[in-house]
């Protein structure tokens, strides 16, 4: 099992010049051919915290409809609330092998939660240069803390103050998106589920790579959910596909990058996009981020949004349980 995570492959291959076969990518894929470096509009920064609800109602919907992803600043989560939540999940994974092990993913489980290197299943056998953790943090009755590391001992407490933080800031940003669409400010959030919605966080862990010209981090994918709120350390490597180009997602200290999943473009009835990105990785250094997926709970019902579909308007997605949903997606099976 220790073989098979990138971190353990990574410090074998330390100061050599290759990688093994099975991570380098196909050539359409590789970044250093792929990566659009000429002039291009940056990813849309927006202040959360604009007194002017319009505004903010105006440019998030711009940037959710031409885009799919912007980065907020002035949301609310005090930076040394990120600091711990950052300091805790990396003391973790520079713990021994054995020791991340003990929360390792049970094999054949039916939840994502756990220590792994791996979910979709990916086409010609190719492997991604990273390992994660995933976790349930809220609502605590949908907690399963047997996946939250005892060690470091600051671990749950970092965790537990984030998500409370981060609580505030999902339902302003589903608050918005919904007054952006022209309906009520609550209808969104109780579409994805309401007070049940789930909030999955994965820790995401880029060891460094000796040829970051031929692998990626994560592949290519719009996210499941129905927005993802992320922290990323200080190490770029966030892309976006955008007007058919792969570009550079800038790093902005104390940011949070919102990328709008898969659930919200179909409650939006495709108003709003999923944006399609992946990850590149680092030569020297590790890269490591924290996405929470904001999930409707599995058997909850996600189809386009009653008020958004007519006659001239019809629903451009089927209706189906989040769960289903997955299980589409994961196995590549057409939704
Ligand atoms: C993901 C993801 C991006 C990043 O884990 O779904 O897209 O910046 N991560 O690590
Ligand atoms: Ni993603």
């Amino acid at each position: 099992m220790e073989l098979q995570r990138v971190q353990a492959i990574a410090s074998l291959s330390f100061s050599k010049e290759t990688i093994p076969a099975e991570f380098i990518r196909p050539e359409k894929e590789q970044p250093a051919i792929t990566t659009y470096h000429g002039p291009v509009p940056e990813i849309p920064t927006i202040d959360l915290n604009d007194p002017c609800e319009e505004n903010l109602v105006r440019l998030i919907a711009k940037a959710s409809r031409e885009w799919g992803i912007f980065q907020v600043v002035n949301h609310g989560i005090p930076s040394d609330v990120i600091r711990k939540l950052q300091a805790a999940g990396k003391e973790f994974f520079e713990l021994p092998q054995e020791e991340k092990e003990v929360y390792a993913k049970p094999p054949g489980a039916q939840t994502v939660e756990g220590y792994g290197s791996k979910l979709q299943k990916e086409v010609e056998g190719k492997k991604a240069w990273v390992d994660h953790l995933f976790h349930k943090i809220w609502p605590p009755s949908s907690i399963n803390y047997q996946y939250w590391p005892k060690n470091p001992p600051s671990y749950r407490d970092a965790n537990e103050e984030y998500a409370k933080y981060m609580k505030e800031v999902v339902d302003k940003l589903f608050k918005t998106l919904s007054l952006g669409l022209g309906v009520e400010g609550h209808v969104l959030k109780e579409a994805s589920g309401g007070e049940d919605i789930e909030y999955m966080l994965k820790i995401n862990y880029y060891p460094p790579c000796p040829r970051p010209d031929l692998a990626l981090g994560v592949v290519p994918h719009t996210d499941l959910s129905t927005i993802t709120i992320l922290v990323p350390n200080d190490v770029p490597g966030l892309q976006v596909f955008k007007d058919d180009r792969w570009i550079d997602a800038k790093y902005i200290p104390n940011a949070l990058i919102v990328h709008i999943g898969d659930q919200i473009e179909i409650l939006s009835n495709g108003v709003y996009k999923a944006v399609l990105h992946r990850t590149t990785v680092n030569k020297e250094k590790t890269r490591m981020s924290w996405p929470v997926f904001l999930e409707p709970p599995g058997e909850f019902v996600v189809g386009p949004l009653p008020q958004l579909v007519g006659e001239d308007n019809p629903p451009k997605y089927k209706a189906k349980i989040f769960k289903d949903y997955i299980y589409c997606k994961l196995n590549k099976i057409p939704q």
